[in-house]
């Protein structure tokens, strides 16, 4: 099988890693890939975004499979683009990215099929949305409906933050001219269910729990994540298998229904209240820095999982029952303003334990490029020596600009 993935992170240099191990794979490309990537697969540097040039690269390298890694590309209609062509793309339509890319399609649906998620209203008035957040009361959770660089969730603790929070988004939208999903505010851990999805076919992956803010004991501003573990202790069992039967199922047999097929990973962001799991938020896409802790444990060949589900066959598939921990190393500055260009030493020290999120090569050094830089992973049979396998890892790199948390895996420790 000739495969192509599409992206540059964490997440597609784990994928490809995942990829690289297949014994149906005959040759792997990356559009662009990073230079962690380089040394397994043939990274080519052209625009992910350009549909067209990858029509084209697609017929002359005969791929015959596409893994997307951003959602970026599916709403820009990679999977419609090869519809009824021989390459099979493991990712939704634009339309089934919906359930990441509109916060109301997702809430909506949840709401028609009785998926437990958080009470909502929808509003595009300033003055109604206001009203609706007295006669509720704070806490509460104000959602911007569309793109908003991470920055268009705000769980608002006075009415104060509350109504600013609507002013800049319904009054000097900042963000756009989109409504705004007012939420209750829910209570409880959180964690991320990924699963691979086929014409009703859901296969779960082990639980993975994200960190992410910026500083230890949770603090400091919000960013993309800044670490992860998996699994994930303090999830138990029967809450496993109702969020997969009560969520997971139901929300593709739901897309079903609808006509809205869903195609590729379907990734539930979800929160264990004292109401039983509910949906915080869904993403048509494999999770970052998810990726980078799941794909290691999976002792399955992934490229038979994909390939099995595209023949409406669902594989049994097994994980090693390790865990693994992903401690986030990132520029200083991050998640606002930070310099690039710092020479990263002691890479080659690490082999398969670090994921390249963010780097370049310069005159043959590899150094900083962008917010979050690297992933460095450790494991162990228990968690705490997964911990220590991880910092002891992190030990390793040296960098003069590179921060990170001391804390990634303490919460289930501790619980
Ligand atoms: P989202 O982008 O929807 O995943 O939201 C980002 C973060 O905001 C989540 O990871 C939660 O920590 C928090 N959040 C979102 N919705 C809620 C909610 N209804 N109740 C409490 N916290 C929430
Ligand atoms: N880990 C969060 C995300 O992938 O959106």
């Amino acid at each position: 099988m000739n495969v192509l993935i599409l992206g540059s992170g964490g997440r597609e240099h784990a994928l490809a890693h995942a990829v690289s191990k297949s014994k149906l794979l005959t040759s792997l490309c990356v559009i662009p890939g990073n230079p962690g990537i380089e040394d397994i697969a043939k990274c080519i540097d052209i625009d992910p975004l350009d549909n067209n040039l990858i029509k084209e690269f697609c017929a002359k390298e005969d791929i015959d499979l596409i893994i997307p890694g951003s959602e970026a590309f599916l709403e820009n209609g990679i999977a419609d683009t090869f519809t009824n062509t021989k390459v099979k793309v493991f990712g939704p339509t634009k339309q089934a990215t919906l359930i990441e890319s509109s916060k109301e399609y997702a809430k909506d649906l949840m709401k028609k099929y009785s998926i437990p998620t958080a009470k909502y209203k929808v509003f595009k008035d300033y003055h109604l949305a206001k009203d609706y957040v007295t006669e509720q009361g704070v806490p509460i959770v104000i959602k911007y409906d569309g793109l908003a660089a991470g920055k268009g969730v705000v769980v608002c603790t006075s009415f104060d933050e509350a109504y600013q929070t609507l002013e800049n988004m319904l009054v000097d939208k900042t963000f756009g001219n989109n409504a705004v999903v007012i939420e209750e505010c829910l209570e409880g851990p959180e964690f991320s269910f990924m699963t691979f999805v086929h014409n009703g076919i859901v296969i779960p992956m082990p639980l993975a729990q994200d960190h992410k803010r910026l500083l230890d004991n949770d603090l400091g501003p919000n960013t993309g994540g800044m670490g992860i573990y998996s699994r994930v202790p303090i999830i138990k069992e029967d809450v496993i298998e109702k969020s997969y039967n009560e969520i997971m199922v139901k929300t593709v047999n739901a897309l079903i229904k609808e006509n809205n097929s869903f195609t590729g990973f379907l990734y539930g962001g979800l929160m264990l209240t004292n109401n039983g799991p509910k949906v915080i938020e869904f993403n048509a896409r494999f999770g970052d820095p998810e990726t980078e802790v799941l794909l290691p444990n999976l002792e399955t060949d992934i490229l038979e999982i994909i390939f099995n589900l595209f023949n409406g066959i669902k594989t049994e598939v097994s994980w090693n029952r390790k865990f693994y921990i992903g401690v986030v190393l990132a520029s200083k500055g991050y998640p606002t303003d930070y310099d690039k260009g710092y020479v990263i030493e002691g890479l080659n020290q690490l082999k398969d334990n670090v994921y390249h999120m963010g780097t370049k090569r310069i005159d043959g050094n590899i150094v900083t490029n962008g917010g979050r830089v690297l992933l460095v992973l450790g494991n162990g049979i228990t968690l705490e020596q997964a911990q220590k396998d991880a910092y002891n890892n992190v030990n390793k790199i040296k960098c003069s600009n590179l921060i990170y948390r001391t804390d990634i895996g303490n919460n289930s420790l501790k619980g």
